[in-house]
């Protein structure tokens, strides 16, 4: 077994700075199977998965999907489009059905913050978080954190700009969650309307991209969420990227080994230009890569998976 100490993994907040190094160490350990000719290991065989996805994924999904291959987990896809969600079944009766099929794990992404909170206090199987509404998408910061990690050999004392559409943004929850727990600085950036009330208890907070990535060592640009935009955040596509997208000129006000990363999908030349996103300091390929590594430690953690990791 692991000794991980947590049955399920809903979101960085519970985490301790000493989960997510065990986190992060087995991610880099496991990492090096995706470079093999053979990438399959035993060690959860005779183990099942389900991925539950009621939003669009395309990263997250298959990179949960890989790790399930490489560790030899039994899994199932589920997405919501074409299961009977369509027909009014909630999300509750979805997964205990589910349970009833046995499986050891079901990862979660839904629109609605704090549902693989609940769905963990109702039913057996372990519970991923794969992204709840606005809230926590915990398994994206900790590829961010391993990227980072293996780019600039530590998380502690890095200055890190968080930039764009933080008040929809999962990702920026979780980030900045896990880069306070390790120590790092983090700057968040984007117009008055795109930032939670508040948050300047948590983080230094600018309304001026040019502050933000100023001698930075990372820079984090976030998509801009109109899925879950009601309103008028902002006057137009083009007024944002002029106030508050990542140009090639404004990244030379960073630090020259700078990196720059997007969780994807990206809008191009809204928040991220393509010469940016693109050029030498991005490590957006690089996050995805990792997102398969993290995901196979989260499952071995998790399923408290045997030696045989090694083999
Ligand atoms: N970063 C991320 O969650 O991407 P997907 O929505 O494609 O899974």
């Amino acid at each position: 077994m692991s000794g991980f100490p947590h049955r399920h993994l809903l979101g960085i907040e519970a985490l301790e700075p000493s989960d997510i190094q065990t986190i992060l160490d087995t991610a880099a350990s496991l990492k090096e199977i995706l470079d093999r000719p053979i990438k399959k290991v035993p060690t959860l065989r005779g183990k099942t998965i389900v991925n539950l996805f009621y939003e669009a994924s395309t990263r997250t999904r298959s990179s949960f999907e890989v790790a399930e291959r490489v560790l030899s987990a039994d899994s199932l896809s589920i997405a919501t489009a074409t299961s009977s969600a369509t027909k009014g079944e909630t999300l509750l009766d979805t997964v205990q059905n589910l349970e009833a099929m046995k499986p050891d794990m079901i990862i979660l992404r839904h629109q609605s913050s704090g549902s693989p909170h609940f769905l963990a206090r109702h039913v057996r199987p372990a519970i991923v978080n794969a992204g709840d509404g606005a809230h926590e998408h915990p398994t994206q910061a900790l590829l961010d954190a391993l990227t980072l990690r293996e780019k600039k050999g530590r998380l502690k004392g890095l200055r890190v700009a968080i930039v764009g559409d933080i008040l929809h943004s999962r990702v920026a929850r979780s980030n900045l969650w896990l880069l306070s727990k390790m120590g790092a600085d983090v700057v968040l950036c984007g117009p008055p309307t795109l930032l939670p009330p508040g948050i300047d208890a948590l983080a230094s907070v600018t309304h001026r991209i040019d502050e933000a990535v100023e001698g930075a060592d990372a820079i984090m640009m976030l998509r801009i969420q109109r899925e879950r935009m009601s309103g008028g955040y902002f006057s137009s596509t083009r007024e944002f990227h002029i106030r508050f997208g990542l140009t090639e000129a404004r990244a030379k006000r960073a630090k020259k080994d700078v990196v720059i990363l997007h969780p994807g999908p990206m809008n191009r030349g809204v928040e991220i230009a393509s010469e940016v996103a693109d050029g030498p300091y991005s490590v957006i390929l690089d996050q995805v890569t990792n997102g398969v590594a993290v995901r196979m430690a989260v499952l071995y953690l998790l399923l408290g998976g045997a030696s045989e990791a090694e083999s």
